[in-house]
């Protein structure tokens, strides 16, 4: 069994994501969520053997995922009786030794809510482990055990490869605005560059001093100034006004234009684009920008529908896979639901 966590609200799109990405494997299975539970897990169809029972998907193609937990077992834990000796038995047998232990819930009210409370109980949980040498691998790749209570009386037990999941506990990512941002979007544009280069020597190599980067839908300013941040110049495309704050970084400089319409003088490093439009027509644009030659790599945002948000994704990836069909470079393409992204994806285009 897996477990994956979602936003709440998305768990529909997960398991229509997760019903694709099995058939494609040949596995088999069926995924199982309630509305609003933040998690859905996929059980192996029964009887199933080899590629169906052990099937992982590759976690970074994942759209709708924030966290893969493989070999999940379920714990009961009935109130009063012992709440530790259960969880460490069942982490034994999974016969590993891992690099840490996770301890977290879905990201709904209730269960977040309820770990809160719990932190006496987490900090035994931690040490019961400890002693019974169930953690201690202190390789970069090891992996990590994650104990996940879905209520009071039931945990799953989980575990995740750094090399295939979230580096982030749930899959929330763990980043910060700067002091003065003038919004909280650019916490969204920190976590996509976290999430789709997340080697920071490679992050500096390709966004740094002398790099050239193009805003659309830039007001108040929140991404231009993640991008100036990195010492990027940015020309920052919007008819709204963007911060002093921003400006007087001089690496932004305001052109009240069209996001549709703007033409670059001469190409450059990137195009990020946060307008908010119809999600298609901003896939063909920045499908265009990678087509074109415009920019090198670009980040946008696609607005979703609130139903059949799997569908427009898959729509978007089809509008952009048409545009490049000729492009003789090859070509890099993720989509992803991010923490910071409500009724949002990111997507990173690269021409390669
Ligand atoms: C979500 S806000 C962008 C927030 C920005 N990324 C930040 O970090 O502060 C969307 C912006 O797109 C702009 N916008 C919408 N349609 C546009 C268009 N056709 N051309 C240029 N900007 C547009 C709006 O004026 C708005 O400022």
């Amino acid at each position: 069994m897996l477990l994956f966590h979602c936003r709440a609200g998305f768990e529909p799109d997960l398991a229509a994501e997760l019903t694709v990405a099995t058939l494609e494997a040949g596995a088999e299975g069926r995924a199982e969520y309630e509305l609003g539970q933040a998690y859905v897990v996929w059980i192996p169809a029964p009887g199933s053997h080899g590629k169906g029972r052990d099937w992982t998907p590759d976690f970074a193609d994942l759209v709708f995922a924030r966290q893969m937990l493989a070999q999940c077992r379920r714990v009961d834990l009935p109130d009063g009786a012992d709440r530790v000796t259960p969880i460490v038995e069942v982490a034994k047998r999974l016969g590993q030794r891992f690099g840490a232990a996770w301890i977290e819930a879905p990201d709904a009210d209730r269960p977040r809510q309820m770990l809160a409370g719990m932190r006496g109980y987490t900090e035994a949980l931690q040490t019961a482990l400890a002693q019974a040498k169930v953690l201690g691998d202190k390789r970069r790749s090891a992996r990590r055990l994650h104990i996940c209570f879905l209520g009071r009386d039931e945990a799953v037990l989980g575990v995740s490869d750094p090399g295939n999941s979230s580096p982030w506990p749930m899959g929330i990512a763990r980043v910060r605005a700067s002091e003065n941002a003038p919004s909280r979007s650019g916490l969204k544009l920190i976590e996509a560059l976290a999430t789709f280069i997340p080697n920071e020597d490679e992050l500096l190599g390709r966004m740094r001093a002398g790099r050239v980067a193009i805003d659309l839908g830039a007001a108040p300013g929140g991404w231009s100034q993640v991008l100036a941040s990195r010492g990027v110049r940015v020309l920052a495309v919007d008819n709204g006004p963007i911060s002093q704050a921003v400006l007087d970084t001089q690496l932004v400089e305001h052109r009240r234009e069209d996001a549709f319409r703007f033409r670059p003088e001469r190409p450059v490093d990137w195009m990020v684009c946060d307008v908010v439009a119809a999600p298609a027509r901003i896939a063909a644009l920045a499908a265009q920008w990678i087509e074109r030659g415009w920019c090198r790599e670009t980040i946008f945002n696609l607005k979703l529908p609130n139903r059949n948000r799997w569908q427009e994704v898959l729509r978007c990836h089809g509008v952009i896979e048409k545009t490049l069909a000729n492009v003789k470079d090859s070509h890099t393409l993720r989509i992803k639901h991010l923490y910071h992204d409500r009724e949002e994806v990111t997507a990173h285009l690269r021409r390669l």
